[in-house]
């Protein structure tokens, strides 16, 4: 499979820097997914073929971290901290509220293909909680008025 030149440049780099070529795997995979939308079988394999390691290693780690998937999900995914700072601060009504805003559950995806919606752990920003992240921008000190326009923000955007 072919993926574009800026991927190469990177994946390359980052091989020279790394200590091990499996120590590249996480990075690798983020890069894939950002580019394809998700990690297909075909680039699992493809990146197992390059780093030397079996398709079921790589899978051990996508299956890991909750922000690497196997399954195409929205432009925009949206995940909602439920966990305990947040949940103290509103988390789980900010949760519902992009349910049924956006009408889709725990790992829904909007029927445009534009947001997927996800119920998290901690994602860090506990002093600023209750907080969301969006792909990798990060919102805080939410209010379910403040999330609608995160929401709309997005959905105005030039690569919504
Ligand atoms: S508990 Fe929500 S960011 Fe830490």
């Amino acid at each position: 499979m072919r993926f574009s030149d800026q991927f190469e440049q990177r994946f390359s780099e980052m091989l020279k820097h790394y200590p091990t070529q499996r120590s590249v795997l996480v990075p690798t995979l983020l890069y894939a997914q950002d580019e394809i939308g998700y990690l297909s079988d075909e680039v699992i394999s493809e990146i197992a073929g390059r780093l030397e390691l079996t398709e079921l290693d790589v899978r051990n780690v996508i299956s890991y971290y909750s922000m690497l998937t196997t399954k195409p999900r929205g432009k925009f995914n949206v995940q909602v901290c439920t966990n305990i700072a947040c949940m103290l601060c509103g988390g789980e009504e900010i949760f519902q509220h992009c349910r049924q805003r956006l009408g889709v559950g725990h790992k829904g995806t909007t029927h445009d293909g534009l947001f997927s919606l996800e119920e998290v752990e901690c994602i860090g920003a506990c002093s600023w909680a209750p907080a969301a992240q969006v792909n990798y921008d990060f919102h805080e000190n939410l209010t379910t008025e403040k999330m609608d326009r995160v929401l709309d923000e997005y959905r105005r955007s030039p690569t919504g």
